[in-house]
């Protein structure tokens, strides 16, 4: 009899790509190789004006023609529904913006060369993000995820447009919030995650989630790196995965090249689940930010978008002055994984080729 292809899932007809592999990444390039590779591309615009996101939609539009992409923007809801990047900076909380001054003073840390704004920043209020979704709903951008808060507010107007609605979520509850707002996909993401997380494992969320997602795709993300974890999050009842930290050494990342060489040494236990980097609970590389704020006598990180404010000044001085102790990013436990600077293109043969040779591992292959 012959074998279905376990790769061939209900992911890839619905979207008409080859692999049911999601790469998250802010590099178009990055993008445009994943998607012209058989595989599917979201790019994380939160730090892009609303002009650049048009611009870098038609940008990847020139490259990959009429194959799908989408558009992945935050919207939290404990941040201010308006506010300048000045009545942020003055409602940051005295105590931590002193502990955070303290740390800037005792190691000699200049201030940046450019102060970060609102679009550097992204999310720290609530416009921002809406103004950038008129622009991915006017784009009829093929599917729009949101990675943090419930996108309830858009979904029809994304369906009216033709588009799909996927929601990232790390607790069975939220996803069933979101499935009974009509969201398409549920991104269902553990906390060995690059990124905000919550505290369930990949494990744990993945058929929590797919238990009550009914027909609709679960997409399972944190820690997926290799065509082992692919084989396995299809095992686990999803229809695909979701990755961020695997591309961020790729040959095409626009990563900074210091920060490239740091993922590429870093071992899984390089990472920290903490709340210093943006005010919600985030796992990052680990640095001297994360030391800090580690400590007994620190004060406990400022809620969001506070705590973003002043860990968004200290990350400009780091990359600005080269100053590695203090240079982190978004990066997940799968960064063990990352070994070397490989070309987006090879990251998506090399894991498909070893998911396949999972299935034959255990089932045998057909011409065996
Ligand atoms: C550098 C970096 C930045 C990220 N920024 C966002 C973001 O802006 N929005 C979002 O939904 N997810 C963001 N994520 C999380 C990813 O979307 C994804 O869920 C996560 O990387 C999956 O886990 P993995 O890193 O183990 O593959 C980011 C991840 C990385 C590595």
């Amino acid at each position: 009899m012959a074998r279905k292809d376990p790769l061939r899932t209900k992911l890839c007809k619905s979207l008409g790509i080859e692999y049911p592999i999601v790469a998250f990444t802010h590099c178009k390039d990055v993008a445009a190789a994943v998607i012209n590779a058989g595989a599917f591309a979201v790019l994380g615009q939160t730090q892009s004006t609303p002009d650049q996101i048009a611009a870098n939609i038609r940008w990847l539009r020139e490259r990959i023609g009429d194959k799908p992409f989408g558009v992945d923007l935050v919207f939290p809801a404990s941040v201010p529904a308006s506010a300048t990047i000045e009545e942020l900076l003055a409602g940051i909380p005295a105590e931590q913006k002193a502990f955070a001054d303290d740390i800037a003073r005792r190691y000699g840390i200049p201030e940046p060369k450019r102060r970060p704004d609102t679009w550097d920043l992204g999310w720290i209020e609530k416009e921002t993000p809406r103004k950038q979704l008129e622009v991915v709903l006017d784009e009829r951008v093929p599917v729009v995820a949101s990675g943090l808060g419930n996108p309830d507010f858009f979904v029809k107007a994304a369906h009216e447009r033709g588009m799909q609605v996927w929601g990232l979520v790390g607790k069975q509850r939220q996803a069933k919030r979101e499935l009974e707002a009509g969201v398409d996909v549920i991104v269902a993401q553990g906390m060995d995650a690059a990124g905000h997380t919550g505290n369930v494992g990949t494990f744990s969320i993945v058929p929590q989630v797919r238990a009550i997602a009914g027909d609709r795709p679960v997409i399972a993300a944190g820690g997926v790196t290799t065509g082992r974890h692919l084989a396995g999050a299809i095992a686990l009842g999803a229809a695909g995965v979701w990755t961020g930290t695997l591309w961020l050494a790729s040959r095409e990342s626009d990563v900074d090249m210091r920060m490239k060489e740091r993922l590429i040494e870093a071992t899984s236990d390089d990472t920290s689940f903490s709340a210093c980097v943006s005010g919600f609970t985030m796992r990052t590389l680990n640095s001297k930010w994360h030391e800090e704020w580690a400590r007994s006598d620190a004060p406990k990180p400022a809620p969001a978008p506070y705590q973003l404010m002043l860990f968004g000044k200290m990350k400009q001085s780091a990359f600005d002055w080269g100053i590695k102790e203090f240079m982190t990013e978004a990066a997940g436990q799968g960064v063990g994984f990352v070994n070397e600077m490989k070309p987006a293109r090879k990251i998506v043969s090399d894991m498909v080729d070893e998911a396949y040779a999972v299935f034959d591992e255990l089932y045998g292959s057909d011409d065996a």
